[in-house]
């Protein structure tokens, strides 16, 4: 009778790693965003999540990849699929690399570093934000990948030169001028919250810490969490409560314009990519001016609300701007067929945010790991089941775009 119960019954092995045990019922980064919501303070939770005003941009990115459909070919020999792209120089190994975000030691103390180290193992590039909350140098010391760097630009010119120079010599590949940010979005969630960087105690905080001790232990127990580009710099390096709109607003350059990008071209001597075009004007623009990538990106629809979500965008931009410069889409994206959709349509790369504070916020580094190999599983099956083998054949498949009547090929 036990010989037969266990033919028929196949016990899982208990794995006593409660964070990978978790992680082994995500099914996808719907999931993965609610177990980091059960795991994180609801203001941390909401500072990730959230976006401007309505959140209308942050829905209409995801939704618009619903909108995109593609035409599987059958009987081609998929065995080795290869989404292998470049940007800038550097290679994708699967067609995407991850966007900055600022502050993410909020999500768990090794923050930037553990997203970083899981990125260069597996070689894929990771963007330090000028808001992160580890150094240039700490991050350029535990990863071996490729790295860039985010830049906004400071009212103090001297510090943005300062920040560009490091990262050169720290071994940045590329700098990333975030161009959406002319002073902050109004991030509605956090305002409610009264939320500031670092969090400020109230008695709501509290009470939210003792209902999550494993992020209050975390917090409580490590160095304070600052603005680790100026760390020192008391006046700008957040040791002080504040909210990131008056930061913001307070210290970056709302009179940053197209005549200053030759200035950080020649601070840095490194490739530059403007994040945060949103029209084809702009990147025609971008193209003109010289500049080597553009991100389509409304910065994850957390500044302009009503922004054309950054796939819908991407047809046109191609469209007008041809090889002339490498365009890249950012915002929304969630499953590797979003990343195979994009560089069907002709992106040269993709790149996401909130899926790795999501795998942050839910089980540290094993929640990174977990979001990379999601991706990565999902590039290779998507591509297998279109019958494409590389970037080249995907181009050749048919698309069709629901707010177009025929985007390419056909
Ligand atoms: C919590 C958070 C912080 C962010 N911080 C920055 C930042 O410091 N600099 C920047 O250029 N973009 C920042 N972004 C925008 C991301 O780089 C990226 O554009 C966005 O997350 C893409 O959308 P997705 O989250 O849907 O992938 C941030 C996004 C989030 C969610």
């Amino acid at each position: 009778m036990i010989k037969t119960i266990r033919s028929v019954v196949a016990l899982r092995t208990f794995d006593w790693n409660s964070r990978r045990r978790r992680l082994a019922r995500c099914g996808n980064i719907d999931d993965l965003r609610l177990l980091a919501k059960r795991q994180l303070p609801a203001g941390v939770f909401d500072y990730f999540d959230g976006a401007a005003e309505t959140e209308w941009s942050l829905a209409n990115n995801s939704a618009k990849f619903d909108q995109v459909h593609l035409q599987p070919r059958v009987l081609v020999d998929v065995s080795n699929v290869n989404a292998a792209t470049t940007v800038m120089g550097q290679t994708l190994p699967n067609g995407f690399a991850l966007s900055p975000t600022g502050f993410t030691r909020i999500a768990g103390s090794p923050g930037e570093l553990a997203v970083a180290k899981v990125a260069a193992k597996h070689g894929v590039p990771y963007t330090l934000s000028t808001l992160g909350t580890r150094s240039i140098e700490e991050v350029a010391a535990v990863s071996d990948g490729p790295l860039w760097y985010q830049l906004y630009v400071w009212k103090d010119r001297g510090l943005s030169r300062e920040l560009v120079q490091r990262a050169k010599a720290a071994g940045y590949k590329a700098i990333m001028v975030t161009v959406d940010t002319a002073v902050f979005g109004r991030r509605d969630r956090d305002v409610r919250r009264g939320f500031t960087l670092p969090p400020k105690i109230g008695l709501e905080t509290f009470v939210d810490g003792i209902r999550h001790p494993r992020w209050t232990l975390d917090f409580v127990t490590h160095e304070p969490i600052t603005f680790s580009a100026v760390a020192g710099r008391g006046d700008v390096d957040g040791s002080t409560a504040i909210t990131l709109s008056d930061y913001v607003n307070s210290q970056f350059d709302a009179s940053l314009s197209w005549r200053d990008l030759d200035w950080v071209r020649s601070e840095s001597g490194l490739p530059i990519m403007l994040k945060g075009i949103q029209s084809v004007a702009d990147a025609t623009r971008a193209r003109d001016e010289g500049v080597e990538a553009i991100a389509l990106s409304n910065h994850g629809g957390r500044q302009f609300d009503g922004s054309p979500a950054p796939i819908e965008l991407l047809p046109a931009v191609v469209d007008a701007v041809g090889d002339g410069i490498e365009v890249l889409v950012d915002g929304g994206v969630r499953r590797g067929s979003d990343v195979v959709k994009a560089l069907a349509l002709g992106a040269r790369a993709v790149m996401f945010g909130r899926p790795y504070l999501y795998g942050m916020g839910a089980a540290g580094e094993l929640g990174v790991e977990w979001v990379i190999d999601y991706f990565n599983a999902g590039i290779a099956r998507t591509m297998a089941l279109l019958g494409a083998t590389d970037v080249a054949s995907l181009r050749e498949i048919t698309c069709e775009c629901e707010w177009t009547a025929s985007a390419r090929p056909s």
